[in-house]
């Protein structure tokens, strides 16, 4: 049985089995998590990453999917990197966004993580509404079997917990 727990803070303070990355398909880096991850796990995340392009994703990794790699000096084990979906007010991508968590998971469960702390996926620069985001996490979480122990969402701001809280009813 997993328990959802939400937390209000920095995702890089967590100390978790998996962190995951709100990544962009060029596993590079950007801003928002994933910058805050870059900056907090160090440069062991970026070599992984690098690997990871020279190895089984030449192009990136597509949205949807997700990979794990070392959490470098982050207190975790591994960082699960997911590409979110941008939002689109004239296409369905939810499909998209629910795999994220739920290949994150499957990843998880590769590993044998007992806790994995997410972010709001897609919801910073991608631009998804917050509301539908939760809804589609909390959703996903609740339908995926896994067997990890603990999901926790670690929501940046008030805004963004209030609306998991929501979700959760
Ligand atoms: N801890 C927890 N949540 C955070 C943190 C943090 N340190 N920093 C930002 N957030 C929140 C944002 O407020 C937002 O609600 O994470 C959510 C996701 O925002 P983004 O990080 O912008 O991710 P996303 O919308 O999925 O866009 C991904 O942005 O940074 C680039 O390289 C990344 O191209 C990719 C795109």
């Amino acid at each position: 049985m997993t328990t959802i727990r939400l937390v209000q803070g920095d995702i890089t303070q967590q100390s978790a089995d998996a962190i995951v990355n709100a990544a962009n398909s060029s596993l590079y880096g950007g801003g928002g998590v994933d910058g805050a991850i870059h900056r907090g796990g160090g440069p062991a995340i970026l070599e992984a990453c690098r690997a990871l392009r020279a190895s089984h994703y030449g192009k990136g990794l597509p949205t949807g999917q997700a990979v794990a790699t070392t959490a470098g000096d982050l207190d975790a084990t591994w960082v699960i990197h997911t590409v979110g979906p941008v939002w689109s007010s004239t296409e369905d991508r939810s499909e998209q966004l629910a795999s994220c968590y739920r290949e994150s998971l499957r990843v998880a469960d590769e590993l044998g993580a007992r806790t994995v702390a997410f972010p709001a996926i897609s919801t910073g620069v991608f631009r998804w509404p917050m509301d539908d985001a939760a809804r589609i996490a909390v959703e996903t979480v609740r339908n995926t079997p896994t067997a990890v122990e603990e999901v926790r969402f670690v929501l940046f701001d008030d805004r963004a917990y209030e609306a998991f809280v929501r979700q959760l009813g």
